[in-house]
């Protein structure tokens, strides 16, 4: 996740106003930071890695000239954060250039067929294929204009993008393309704006155009004009009045990062389908080449790995042990050697104990793999082979979009495992794919038609002082994972453990009005955790439930229910039904005048043991 901002301006410098707005999209991205402008027929352009103000520092971004001009935060997906990957970037005359939020699927192919036609690359980004394209397609058709060439060029390019591009050969506009990733136009008395979101251009105006997929805009001083880009036919979109005050502005109009990260899940789903095959094959061969498998990482993302062992079991028929960091060393060090795998899961790449389990298992001459948000991290420099889950930055301290994304990965792992391993038949495996591509529209319908419903449940437990959070199977590590959303931003005392456990002492605390959630997918276990579901109903417990669209069965037995859309096979399940949790934790924080984004005593990255 980057962002991107540029501006066309009838006078005045572009710079500064690009350096303001790179610092509101920030939170985007921050490892490395560039700007561009056109003038006297020349680019301009100053790019670097570190946070803005570092870059500034050194190479003061306010001081470029021309009035128009565009800029980049970054967040590293494809090549490290280096001065070299930060965008823009430039083609090989160095005419055209190119800013980008997304990942091009077929980067690979498309520079390979580039390069054979002399292109030189100097970066090792999937963006920097975009200028060389347009370039090759202008070189080939000199008779074309930089709006057809663009047009040509996108035509060819798979995956998500928002894009701008401009070019000194018709230096007065900018050319930006969308698909999947966010872009908005801000049309200003002084100029136009486009930006990956409506804070950037803001305090320069509250006119805002939403582009769509599958649209281009070409922009200049007179306005804008959209067209789409599978037939270039016109599209007639005017402004919307946007009111948001600065503080609504920085979260994009959600009251708080937590509600807008879950909201941004689909988005980030999305992204977490479109990884680089050649890193799952290879993560996947160090799996399986592995005797014994231990995926290493602590609290939300521990809870992914428990998913995972569960998934790897299932689909690969793999054994492999979750463990919590912190007991890593204590629990397996004697037994840990050059035979042991270890996978290792840590949104920040930075977690105090998961770092130490790693440092330990290295010295015992383990292969280390990695699955992390933040490319860089000390955890990315110290494993064999890394995996970037690809969720861009999350800013509220619960975790909640970087969890789905990690199951996401972990399954789409266990798949490539599975074929490897030649457990799965083909027809499970093309059923699980195209499930799994339709995960993220599953949350996106949870999230726009469940959210009220939850709110009202929240309203009615809120002042509850104990919840249990049960599930059976894979189930298990979803309701370990929504007793501590609530807990931490609720302060609610919750309790979460395999169903099964009830009768082996915890239930002796349910009580009548006890509120127990159910996590209760359509698989295995549906019928006993119905059992479940009737003891703790004997004595007197509120049930809320989590099941499948049109379970009347346990629909009957609970006082509350939250459906998810039906179908979705069981290792798939722990991404629908954790959003419904999120959202429950979230509401009751609200109803209880906390601020979820700020949970007492806990910090975002967890750097002491
Ligand atoms: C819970 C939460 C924490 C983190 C844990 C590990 O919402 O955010 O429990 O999951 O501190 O952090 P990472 O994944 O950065 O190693």
């Amino acid at each position: 996740m980057c962002g991107i901002f540029g501006c066309v301006l009838k006078q005045g410098k572009a710079a500064p106003l690009i350096h303001a707005a790179l610092k509101r999209l920030e939170y985007r991205g921050y490892d490395s930071v560039g700007e561009i402008t056109i003038y006297d027929g020349k680019l301009h352009m100053k790019k670097d890695q570190g946070k803005i103000d570092e870059v500034h520092k050194i190479h003061d971004l306010d001081d470029l000239p021309g009035s128009i001009g565009f800029g980049h935060t970054r967040w590293a997906t494809h090549g490290a954060p280096l001065q070299i990957n930060a965008h823009p970037h430039i083609d090989c005359k160095g005419e055209i250039a190119v800013i980008h939020n997304g990942i091009i699927e077929n980067f690979a192919e498309l520079k390979k067929e580039l390069e054979k036609n002399g292109h030189n690359f100097k970066s090792k980004t999937d963006t920097e294929i975009i200028p060389h394209l347009i370039e090759e397609i202008w070189d080939k058709n000199p008779s074309l204009n930089l709006i057809e060439a663009v047009h040509q060029a996108v035509k060819r390019l798979d995956g998500s993008y928002a894009i701008a591009v401009f070019s000194t050969k018709e230096p007065d506009k900018i050319i930006c393309a969308r698909n999947e990733s966010p872009l908005i136009i801000g049309v200003g008395e002084d100029g136009i704006y486009f930006a990956s979101d409506i804070p950037a251009f803001l305090p320069l105006t509250n006119k805002a155009v939403i582009i769509e997929n599958g649209e281009l805009v070409i922009i200049s001083e007179k306005g804008y004009e959209i067209r789409k880009i599978a037939d270039f036919k016109l599209v007639t979109r005017e402004p919307k009045i946007i009111d948001w005050n600065p503080e609504m502005a920085k979260k994009e109009g959600y009251p708080h990062f937590m509600l807008k990260e879950i909201y941004e899940q689909p988005e980030r789903l999305r992204d977490s389908l479109r990884l680089q095959e050649h890193y799952l094959d290879l993560l996947a061969t160090f799996l399986d080449r592995g005797t014994e498998i231990f995926l290493v990482a602590a609290g939300t993302s521990y809870h992914a790995c428990l998913a995972a062992s569960y998934i790897f079991s299932k689909l690969a028929f793999l054994t492999s042990y979750p463990i919590i960091a912190s007991e890593f060393i204590s629990q397996q060090g004697k037994s840990i050697g050059i035979n042991s795998t270890i996978l290792v899961v840590s949104q920040s790449g930075e977690t105090s104990d998961t770092l130490a389990a790693v440092e330990y298992a290295r010295q015992k001459a383990a292969t280390i793999l990695a699955l992390t948000n933040v490319i860089n991290s000390t955890l990315t420099r110290i494993s064999r082979v890394y995996i970037d889950q690809l969720s861009g930055p999350e800013i509220g301290v619960a975790a909640t979009k970087t969890f789905t994304s990690q199951v996401s990965i972990l399954t789409q792992l266990a798949i490539r495992l599975a074929k490897k391993r030649g457990k799965v038949s083909q027809d499970e495996m093309d059923l699980l794919a195209e499930k799994i591509e339709d995960i993220p529209n599953a949350v996106e319908k949870i999230i726009n038609t469940k959210a009220e419903k939850v709110k009202q449940i929240a309203k009615k437990y809120k002042d509850s002082k104990t919840f249990f959070f049960l599930g059976r199977g894979i189930s298990t590590a979803t309701a370990y994972e929504g007793r501590l959303k609530l807990m931490e931003i609720a302060y609610i005392p919750s309790i979460a453990f395999p169903a099964g456990e009830s009768k082996h002492g915890p239930i002796s605390l349910v009580e009548p009005g006890f509120p127990v959630v159910f996590v209760c997918p359509m698989d295995g276990t549906h019928k006993t955790i119905i059992g479940n579901i009737m003891e703790m109903k004997a004595r007197g417990a509120s049930i809320i439930t989590i099941i499948e669209e049109g379970d009347e069965e346990i629909k009957q037995l609970a006082d509350d229910y939250i459906e998810v859309p039906k179908g979705f096979p069981e290792v798939l399940s722990p991404i629908p039904f954790i959003i419904p949790l999120q959202l429950l934790a979230y509401y009751i924080a609200v109803e209880r005048n906390l601020d979820p984004d700020k949970p007492r005593n806990l910090a975002k990255s967890v750097t002491v043991k």
